[in-house]
């Protein structure tokens, strides 16, 4: 029998309780044993629940116990959480989380930790909910140099755009509707500011390069200044409007961006809608190869969580290598990044053109009073440079 804790009872702690009572003789199986929940950490009792006499407010209790071999960090944010999960693996505990607050600031020294204690920090839930990229990275895709990550890392933010996509619903209402399903981070500005998918690339980048990538440095813009009249100009050019987390190796080194894009039909991502996820890999013998699921929710996380605890019962006692160092990576400046842009400006059309030379020029039905064009392709700091002779630009997304 293999006792495990889970700190945090909110919606991803009670789905691997759930998990692992929907699938317990399966789980085993895999397993090599049982896995038995004995503690649950949470502040609040839980009277009327099945699992009520398993909670406790006393981490002490949890990481004192020798019988917990196993700690399930299902809390969110860097604090207590880093604190809780640190103590667990010094005392000898493996730890699976869903935090990717906590991976992609503390990563790589809870993963050296692990590997001097031999034992597991596993983390697959953080990033992508229930589709497996962290362990292809790690163990599936090591022969190659990875080119590029490109992913719609966050299921909220997805559902909105296709929400607003395909029934022209506004932000606020589409918004509650995600919360209300179990999407949302506690505070949703992470989702829609972006934050959450900009950890997110920053994890999927420090396993690829094997160093540490700070998410304070990734250029990271959100969706919340997406409006509907962006999704008419869109739907007139037949592309989609898109929150991407994107990372490639250049011959400078490694570049990354959060933001959204505008994405057409021959893109690998652009029918990926609702909550669903989707992450781009290209390696260089590889080639491309694209992992898609469910990206949010309770049952999709928990179910990488409890595959997790599964790989961890396989390896009680042996350390799986994951190379993250916490050497930083500096990344490329992202004012060199090149794409074409997609301007509304209320600007005369000749004006438009002295400025920025040959552009395209969009009409979308309905839409007067104002000008949309597409730009050719130019680095970041070429376009604001041009940007800034428009004295009323209403709106720039970029395109790929
Ligand atoms: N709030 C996150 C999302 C949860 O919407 O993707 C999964 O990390």
């Amino acid at each position: 029998m293999i006792k495990i804790a889970i700190l945090g009872y909110g919606t991803i702690g009670s789905g691997v309780v759930e998990v692992l009572n929907t699938n317990r003789e399966s789980i085993a199986g895999r397993a090599g044993d049982e896995i038995e929940v004995k503690y649950i950490l949470d502040l609040r009792d839980f009277p009327g629940d099945p699992m009520e006499d398993k909670v406790v407010h006393d981490y002490g209790i949890i990481v004192n116990d020798p019988e917990i071999q196993v700690v399930v960090e299902a809390m969110g944010g860097v604090e207590p959480a880093y604190t809780f999960v640190k103590k667990a693996l010094l005392a000898g505990k493996s730890v699976t989380t869903s935090n990717k607050a906590l991976v992609a600031k503390h990563g790589a020294e809870l993963i050296a930790i692990a590997k001097e204690q031999s034992i597991n920090f596993m983390f697959e839930a953080s990033v992508g909910g229930g589709i497996p990229i962290i362990r292809p990275l790690n163990s599936s895709l090591t022969a190659d140099e990875i080119q590029e990550i490109t992913g719609i890392l966050n299921g909220t933010t997805n559902y909105m755009l296709s929400k607003m996509t395909f029934e022209g619903l506004e932000f606020d209402d589409v918004l509650k509707d995600a919360q209300s399903r179990g999407y949302a981070e506690a505070d949703p500005t992470a989702d829609v500011e972006g934050y959450d998918a900009c950890r997110k690339i920053a994890i999927l980048t420090s396993l690829v390069c094997g160093q540490q990538v700070d998410f304070e440095e990734i250029y990271t813009e959100g969706i919340t200044k997406i409006t509907a009249v962006d999704i008419c100009y869109a739907k007139a050019m037949g592309k989609v409007v898109k929150l991407l987390a994107t990372s490639r190796k250049t011959e400078e080194g490694y570049c990354a961006m959060v933001a959204p894009f505008l994405l057409s039909q021959e893109h690998p991502l652009y029918n990926v809608n609702d909550v669903f996820n989707a992450i781009f890999v290209h390696g260089n013998v590889l080639g491309d190869a694209m992992f898609y699921g469910s990206g949010a929710g309770k049952l999709p996380t928990a179910s990488a969580v409890v595959a997790d605890i599964v790989d961890i019962a396989k390896h009680l006692h042996k350390n799986i290598l994951i190379s993250w160092s916490s050497r930083k990576m500096d990344l490329v400046d992202w004012k060199k990044a090149k794409s074409r842009f997609f301007v509304r400006a209320k600007e005369e059309k000749e004006n438009i053109q002295k400025i920025f030379g040959s552009v395209e020029f969009i009409e979308a039905e309905g839409i007067s009073g104002e000008t949309g064009f597409l730009t050719e392709v130019l680095t970041e700091e070429a376009f604001e440079q041009k940007a800034s002779g428009l004295k009323n630009i209403l709106q720039r997304i970029r395109v790929v």
